[in-house]
């Protein structure tokens, strides 16, 4: 069903296709044994532009533990993109050579602009990341963290906190859940990070999705059922006299976690800066590694579902 299929944007899959790639992560978490030969033959390519741990690594496990293999780059600095390469010619390259893409890049829209170069070959691309616009595989993680965690998704408020103007893994996460029932969002940041009108139109509104925006954790803190934190953007601001100034616009620690639910889950893509205190590290509701080993279970399930079937 997926095979074949570029992933560039969450919504490129359906509800139905996404549920599908959950239950196949979850059978390999439980039976890893069962899929260790599935993407024999099979090469991954990661083209990293930008900084990444757990985006390429997890990737990379997932290939290597599905029995493929992985080539590609850390940074461009090491690829001919530092003699002044084009990314059409990066990417029509590399399709001689890999049977699927993982692309990360700082430039909005590349990854979508990667799959035209791509379109006469049977070479899946995936974004791993395309500047401050969409994350989609961390939302598959994100999602697959709730729906084990949780035992299902729906019927959730949930917060998200941090650098909502930039940051693309809460662009992609909240333009998915609002597909889901019974969903609140409360959107928490100072007002230069606010969330962005298109997204408020086009995802929250469209399908009716009840939102608020306030600027003050604390205040929202009990209502919650989720807080997803994200870090500010240092890489995508203008000036560093204005990432300095809202860099530590939220902190949570112990006594900011008062007021929150018993069962209220944190989750957090990482990295963490200073957003979350160490100290919270060892709270159950501290879910964000766990999130990261998701991470690699939906990408071995969406891996083997676009090689294979
Ligand atoms: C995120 C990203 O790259 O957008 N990281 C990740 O992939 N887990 C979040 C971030 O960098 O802040």
């Amino acid at each position: 069903m997926l095979k074949g299929r570029n992933l560039i944007k969450p919504l490129d899959f359906s509800k139905e296709e996404m549920e599908e790639l959950f239950k196949r992560a979850e059978e390999i978490e439980n039976d890893p044994s069962q899929f260790r030969e599935q993407c024999r033959g099979n090469i991954l390519a990661t083209l990293f532009f930008e900084p990444s741990t757990r985006t390429r690594l997890s990737f990379e496990a997932a290939m290597l533990r599905l029995g493929g293999s992985c080539l590609g780059f850390a940074e461009p600095g090491s690829s001919s993109v530092a003699k002044g390469e084009c990314l059409a010619d990066t990417i029509r390259t590399v399709a001689c050579y890999a049977d699927v893409i993982v692309m990360r890049n700082p430039k909005e829209g590349a990854a979508l602009l990667a799959t035209s170069y791509t379109k006469d070959t049977k070479i899946p691309v995936i974004n791993a990341g395309d500047g401050g616009h969409h994350h989609p595989t961390q939302t598959l993680t994100d999602l697959l963290t709730i729906r084990q965690l949780r035992g299902k998704i729906g019927n959730l408020t949930v917060g998200f906190c941090g650098d909502l103007k930039f940051g693309r893994t809460v662009h992609s996460l909240a333009d998915t859940l609002s597909r889901y029932e019974g969903i609140k969002m409360i959107f928490i940041s100072p007002n230069e990070l606010k969330i962005p009108d298109f997204l408020k139109t086009q995802a929250l509104k469209k399908n009716n999705v009840s939102f608020t925006e306030t600027d003050n954790l604390e205040e929202v803190m009990g209502d919650l059922d989720i807080l997803y934190m994200t870090r500010v953007q240092r890489e995508r601001f203008f000036n560093e006299e204005d990432y300095l100034r809202l860099k530590d616009s939220y902190i949570l620690n112990v006594d900011k976690m008062a007021t929150a639910k018993r069962d209220m889950m944190i989750l957090h893509p990482l990295p963490r800066v200073n957003e979350i205190d160490l100290e919270l590290d060892d709270d159950p509701r501290a879910m964000y590694f766990k999130q990261a080993k998701y991470g690699m279970y939906v990408r071995m399930a969406l891996l083997s579902s676009v090689l294979s079937a």
